[in-house]
């Protein structure tokens, strides 16, 4: 008995919370962004290969490496986030192509992408890294916009998420106005590095995080982040500081070739071997990077702290 007024009186006091804990995110600017041919070029180069944002706002085929996206659903949404792969209850990508976005203003897709919140107010869980885009440019975010509105229109109904509890009042807390920076010139190779590999999501991935979501401390890009695979099997991400453990060997043609080494359309079809584990590293995605830019990346990689941290890459689980 005791027992379950302390459980009622702690749903009561959670349910108050939805109420105390208003989301820290204002209405949508009113903004129209004109479609500028240096904008879409640009939004097309950070979309399809830079932000990850067609990477999970479509369905990919496990069956090859790297699961290369499904081209009849690019942006049209679908894949799933599951609680085999850590996430606290099943969440959807969204369909992001116009058929999906055509109601919605240049302003609402702005504060979606940058603040974690959806047309209707509902708070985004931030597996969408809006964390990291609100700290890009408003130009870059400007273009990323301006070229989503150019995607074919794909008709694809998405299940809503469900979140579990806590989780599902705490992401209320999540949201944030937008603190845009500026991008750095690329001579300024590490500055420019940082707000690339920010924009990547590469830390999304190669740093570890606690039970709360949050990154370990001293961890940054030391790996070892394990995730189940949608084919089945678990991977860890690799260390990529300069440590030992981690790419201290290897050499800037080095890393920008284990990166380009897959940018043919050959590689984008290479069927999994009987018992391969996949990879969730998007190889494929980055391999378009511009030579400049993932350059400017290992840059960065080299001038933070090393950190020792050996990666089992395929851990049995
Ligand atoms: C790591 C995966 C991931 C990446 C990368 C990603 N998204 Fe998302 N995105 C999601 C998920 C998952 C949601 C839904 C979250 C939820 O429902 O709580 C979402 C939601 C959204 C929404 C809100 C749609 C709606 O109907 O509420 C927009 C718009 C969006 N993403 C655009 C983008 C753009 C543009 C990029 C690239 C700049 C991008 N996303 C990159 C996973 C991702
Ligand atoms: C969706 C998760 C994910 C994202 C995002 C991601 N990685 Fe990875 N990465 C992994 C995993 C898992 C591995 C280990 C498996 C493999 O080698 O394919 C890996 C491997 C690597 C390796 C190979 C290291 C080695 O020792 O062989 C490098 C280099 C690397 N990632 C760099 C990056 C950079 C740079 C970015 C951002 C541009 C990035 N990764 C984004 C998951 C990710």
């Amino acid at each position: 008995m005791i027992k379950n007024i302390f459980i009622l009186s702690l749903i009561l006091s959670l349910l108050s919370c939805s109420i105390l804990l208003p989301i820290k995110v204002g209405d949508a600017d009113d903004l129209v962004i004109k479609a500028t041919p240096e904008r879409l070029e640009r939004g097309e180069y950070l979309v399809e290969h830079v932000a990850g944002c067609m990477d999970c706002h479509s369905q990919r085929d496990w069956s090859r490496y790297a699961g290369p996206v499904i081209e009849e659903t690019r942006g049209a949404g679908g894949e799933a986030f599951t609680e085999e792969m850590g996430v606290p209850g099943t969440i959807y990508t969204p369909n992001i192509t116009p058929a999906a976005l055509k109601s919605w203003t240049d302003g609402e897709i702005v504060r979606a992408i940058t603040s974690g919140v959806s047309r209707d107010g509902t708070p985004l869980f931030p597996i969408m890294p809006y964390p990291n885009y609100s700290h890009m440019s408003q130009e870059d975010i400007y273009s990323i916009v301006a070229y989503l509105r150019t995607l074919d229109p794909i008709e694809n109904e998405i299940p809503k998420r469900k979140l579990n509890f806590p989780v599902s009042l705490i992401v209320r807390t999540i949201p944030r106005e937008a603190d845009f920076g500026v991008l750095p010139y690329a001579t300024d190779s590490i500055a420019y590095g940082k707000y690339m590999i920010t924009a990547a999501g590469c830390a999304d991935c190669h740093t570890q995080i606690d039970g709360k979501g949050k990154p370990l401390e001293g961890m940054d890009y030391a790996g070892g982040f394990t995730m189940g695979l949608p084919s089945g099997g678990n991977v860890s991400s690799s260390n990529i500081t300069p440590h030992e453990t981690g790419i201290k060997t290897w050499t800037r043609e080095g890393f920008i070739a284990r990166f380009k080494a897959l940018n043919n359309e050959a590689t984008k079809n290479i069927p999994l071997q009987e018992d391969q584990i996949n990879t969730i590293m998007p190889w494929l995605y980055y391999a378009s990077m511009k030579t400049e830019d993932l350059g400017a990346i290992y840059d960065y990689l080299r001038s933070i702290p090393a950190v020792d941290n050996t990666v089992i890459k395929y851990p049995e689980q």
